[in-house]
């Protein structure tokens, strides 16, 4: 199998929820949620893609890295690579029932832990999005991270401990799908959440705690103070609110304030080894992959999964080579032209 075909089979079968465009940038499906677009105008998610593009690399070959060191410990997680699986649920309402939700999250999931990493997992309005997650980390423990929605916070710590039963390495929320309207009206609220709900929700769980979807500083500094082990620099793909700006934007004013402090993670238009580069020469520790994995997951299952992840990877070997960048713990922001 190669990548071309996983691409044309993902075409197929989506039928047109996603087109499979030669960029993944959000300019055909903006307004498409569901679906793989995004919210309104579909700014987010475009300024996702415009921003990282417009930063430069330096290429620099007059030295003697020609091996350089991309495995690396987040979270106390062993990873062939700072690049993590991101959470996608919703198969049947967003990705044309192109799979089931148990076929796809085992399909990213073991994709992931072929290539050497981890991948995270969805929740929703049905019990199956979640509980698909928790079954997939029970057949490869360890290599699954569930993010809760920011549902009500004994629930969120009912459900971490599933996953940390289940032999989730962390669990998670997206807090910044506080205003959901598809979880209210199906009964099951969601909202924003306090330093203190925070707090709590550390105090009562017993593996490291992920929180998806931070854009400010003063958020960051929250879930620092809070505990919190890791954030996401997340606006989930352009899928929670239309304007904001590019991840890739507030990475580094964020990564300055709180790093060392917090494991900071980032997503968004992330499409190959130069992004990845990109992002963590700008703060990050490493990035989680949206919607390159899921086309892979459609169309190869875990194969094409995998061949994803590896096509990155073996981009980020290329570019820390020619530019002169030894180990993905310590890249220069002077890689940045
Ligand atoms: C169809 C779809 C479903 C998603 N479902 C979830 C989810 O259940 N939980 C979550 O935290 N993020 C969810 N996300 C957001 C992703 O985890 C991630 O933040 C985003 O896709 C990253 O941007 P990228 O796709 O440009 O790489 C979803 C994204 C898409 C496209």
């Amino acid at each position: 199998m190669d990548l071309q075909t996983v691409r044309k089979m993902a075409k197929e079968k989506l039928g047109g929820v996603c087109r499979v465009c030669p960029v993944c940038n959000g300019v055909v499906c903006a307004g498409e949620v569901p679906g793989m677009g995004s919210l309104g105008t579909g700014a987010s998610f475009k300024n996702n893609v415009q921003a990282l593009a417009e930063f430069k690399l330096n290429l620099r070959t007059v030295h003697d890295i020609s091996n350089p060191k991309l495995s690396c410990s987040i979270l106390g997680m062993e990873l062939a690579a700072p690049i993590i699986g991101a959470a996608i649920a919703g198969v049947a309402l967003n990705l044309n029932a192109a799979m089931t939700e148990e076929e796809y999250t085992a399909a990213v999931i073991g994709g992931c832990r072929q290539a050497g990493t981890v991948c995270m997992t969805g929740d929703g309005p049905k019990p199956q999005f979640f509980e698909a997650g928790i079954s997939a980390v029970k057949e490869n423990p360890g290599f699954g991270i569930p993010i809760i929605k920011p549902r009500e916070t004994a629930k969120i710590i009912e459900m971490a401990n599933l996953a940390a039963e289940a032999g989730a390495p962390a669990f998670g929320i997206d807090i910044d799908a506080a205003a959901l309207v598809n979880m209210t009206n199906a009964g099951q609220p969601v909202s924003p959440k306090t330093q203190a709900d925070l707090e709590y929700i550390k105090k009562n769980t017993t593996i490291p705690f992920i929180v998806k979807g931070i854009m400010t500083i003063d958020e960051a500094e929250a879930c620092c103070a809070a505990g919190v082990d890791a954030i996401v620099v997340s606006n989930h793909g352009g899928r929670a609110l239309d304007h904001t700006p590019a991840t890739a934007e507030v990475l580094p004013y964020i990564a300055e304030a709180v790093k060392n402090r917090i494991t900071v993670l980032v997503d968004g238009g992330i499409r190959s080894g130069a992004d990845v580069l990109k992002m963590l020469a700008l703060g990050a520790d490493a990035v989680l992959l949206g919607r390159p994995l899921a086309i892979g997951a459609i169309g190869g299952n875990s194969e094409g999964a995998a061949l994803v992840v590896n096509k990155v990877i073996s981009e980020l070997r290329t570019a820390m080579i020619l530019t002169g960048s030894a180990d993905v713990s310590n890249i220069s922001e002077e890689v940045i032209w």
